[in-house]
């Protein structure tokens, strides 16, 4: 039977030594500021900019939400970042994805100052983590990474097979397990023989946004399972893309969904902020 890899309690330890430097750098007169921006009411979006705020508000961080119609501009979106990219006291800036489909997104990340993207998504701070020389984490895969550091998984020399190839998640991930000396391979929807490739791995990072997507029969015995899915099940509850019970019966490490990812991911969110304000201040 998998041991369960608790996001919560790993959150909680790393989010009060966040709250430290938080209260420090106030201390020292630096400010750390969030601004987020939600566009229209997509549901998902708006529990993930609210455990956002709250995270904030938990941490001593100021947070500031531009909650904008759906019918905004590329231009009206552009004119508040530029505005708030001349903020002092703003130290980071993210805007929640995905945006409406007649907004530029491209043109929107872009335009976010490289030193406030806190999302790790403007092209530049992309660049770095490639290169593997970096200010600002990759959320949701700093967090995964966070996890398997914190259960003693190492990765140096073993095999991982991300699933999904998306640029917040599948991508990203994939280079910090190569940083981590890893041996990746990255699989997705036109992948030929997934089970198979799935079933040599010692690490199983699944981000493919279908429930029950990972079955036990593709987890070798033993193996980590860390699922980054958000999905809702028949009857509307959250649930990632591993089919946890199947799976927790083969595996050596499972996360669970919900407690599991998503509060790391929100976590690293945090300590980006905190990195910002200090990138900012020359500290
Ligand atoms: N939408 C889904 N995940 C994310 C994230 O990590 N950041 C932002 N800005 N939008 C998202």
């Amino acid at each position: 039977m998998a041991a369960i890899i608790d996001g919560k309690a790993v959150s909680a330890a790393t989010r009060a030594n966040i709250a430290g430097e938080v209260s420090a750098l106030k201390e020292r007169g630096v400010s750390v500021g969030l601004a987020v921006i939600i566009v229209g009411d997509d549901p998902a979006s708006r529990v993930y900019v609210n455990n956002k705020k709250k995270a904030c508000a938990e941490l001593g961080i100021y947070s500031e939400e531009y909650a904008l119609p759906e019918q905004t501009t590329t231009e009206e979106l552009l004119q508040l970042v530029g505005q708030l990219n001349a903020r002092g006291d703003i130290s980071g800036i993210l805007c929640q994805l995905p945006l409406p489909r007649h907004i530029d997104e491209t043109a929107v990340i872009n335009a976010i100052s490289a030193q406030k993207d806190v999302d790790a998504f403007h092209p530049q701070n992309v660049g770095h983590i490639m290169i593997g020389d970096y200010h600002f984490l990759p959320c949701t895969p700093a967090g995964v990474m966070r996890l398997l550091e914190y259960y003693n998984i190492d990765v140096c020399g073993k095999r991982c097979v991300v699933i999904g190839r998306s640029n917040i998640v599948g991508k990203p991930m994939a280079m910090l397990l190569l940083h981590s000396n890893a041996t990746v391979t990255v699989c997705h929807s036109k992948t030929r023989d997934l089970a198979a490739i799935c079933r040599e791995a010692d690490v199983i990072v699944a981000a493919v946004g279908r429930a029950g997507f990972v079955t036990a029969d593709m987890v070798k015995e033993g193996a980590a399972v860390i699922d980054v899915g958000m999905n809702r099940d028949g009857n509307g509850k959250l649930c990632g893309d591993v089919d946890f019970d199947g799976v927790s019966a083969v595996a050596g490490y499972i996360t669970p969904v919900p407690g599991g990812v998503g509060p790391m991911t929100i976590t690293m969110l945090m300590e980006n902020t905190v990195t910002a304000a200090k990138l900012q201040n020359g500290i």
